[in-house]
């Protein structure tokens, strides 16, 4: 099967950044695919590559097996982008920015008036249609961005950073509209610094840093490599650890325990796969004649797994301030004021 998007190698320099490093991703047709990393990594620059509003400068990039500079057109049409500046035409009414949209990627005047009737019902600012962009609120803004990425019905779904200082109400939307187009069929691209949106809706996430991948797996894979903490509260709590050699269950070597530690009356295993230890750890401390009163597993997060990982790869340098402005790449047609948080 042709893959949604697939990239070998693809390399962008600015002058003195190097924004992509050599990156080589396959997107399954039909996903839900996560692009993760810290301000900066190359997310943004990754997409406008694959839109064609960025020349790569090495390397080769697909979208449904249409190379994006050589096909611009077929990869062009496949994809629908909410990027994540607002570059809006702001002096017509919302209805007729979808209609000029539709019309550029050759749908005929009668259906695309038809077309952004319905995106804007779906997005839920049917009754704004005659409103021009500016006069949105900020939250209404970021519905349009994705009635306009969904004018054309795009196989690919491109957002990038569509929750980006959106109130709750707005982010449930969202999500609840993006997983019933990925369930219909949509591949869908989706960068974000929320972990908890990637953990939840992606089956795949790549994390990039500083125009590198750092890693291609499942959100429950990458869980699966922090350690879980499992917390064993006992009748009568030993003064001391217990070695791990003292636990021979735990010591298994199919097991792999980073730490035993008493703290208060409390034994806490710090293990990978906590799941698969704690039967092991409950059975040593059975047969030492301790009574467990409470036990509790608790996994790593998506989040501390990312933030080990890209701290890692960059000597302790990821919390860079925010600066998205400074990394747009492409001037917006409208620069915008308030809506970034
Ligand atoms: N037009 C540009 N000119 C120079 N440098 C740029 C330009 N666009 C982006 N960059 C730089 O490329 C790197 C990647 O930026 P970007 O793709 O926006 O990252 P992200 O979307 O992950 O925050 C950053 O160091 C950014 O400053
Ligand atoms: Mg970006």
């Amino acid at each position: 099967m042709t893959a949604a998007i697939e990239t070998e190698n693809l390399r962008k320099r600015y002058a003195d950044v190097q924004a992509l490093d050599g990156v080589s991703l396959s997107v399954p047709e039909g996903s839900f695919f996560g692009l993760l990393g810290p301000n900066g990594a190359g997310k943004t620059t990754f997409i406008n590559v694959l839109v064609g509003l960025v020349r790569r400068s090495g390397g080769r990039a697909e979208v449904f097996g249409h190379d994006v500079e050589d096909d611009y057109q077929q990869a062009r049409d496949a994809i629908g982008v909410a990027p994540q500046e607002f570059n809006v035409d702001r002096f017509f009414p919302i209805r007729e920015v979808l209609e000029h949209k539709a019309g550029y990627h050759g749908i005929p005047e009668a259906e695309a008036r038809e077309r952004a009737d319905r995106v804007l019902e779906r997005v839920g600012i049917y009754d704004k249609r005659d409103t021009r962009f500016d006069w949105l609120s900020g939250g209404m803004k970021r519905r349009f961005m994705l009635a306009r990425a969904l004018i054309t019905e795009p196989d690919l779904l491109i957002l990038d950073e569509p929750t980006a200082g959106v109130d709750v109400q707005l982010r449930h939307d969202l999500w609840d509209l993006i997983t019933d187009l990925n369930e219909s069929g949509t591949t869908i691209l989706l960068t974000t610094h929320y972990i908890e949106e990637a953990e939840r809706l992606c089956d795949e996430v790549a994390i990039l840093d500083s125009g590198s991948l750092l890693t291609v797996a499942t959100p429950e894979e990458l869980m699966d490599r922090g350690p879980d903490r499992i917390t064993v509260t006992l009748r009568d709590p030993p003064a001391s650890a217990p070695a791990v050699s003292s636990l021979p269950s735990v010591a298994d070597a199919d097991h792999d325990v980073e730490s035993v530690d008493v703290e208060g009356d409390q034994l806490v295993v710090t293990a990978r796969q906590g799941g698969l230890v704690a039967p092991d750890l409950v059975r040593d401390l059975d047969r030492d004649g301790h009574e467990i009163i409470d036990l509790d597993i608790s996994r790593t997060s998506l989040e501390e797994v990312f933030v080990e990982m890209t701290r890692e790869a960059e000597g302790d340098d990821a919390g860079e301030a925010d600066d998205e402005a400074a990394a747009d790449p492409e001037p917006a047609v409208a620069s915008d004021g308030g809506e970034r948080p």
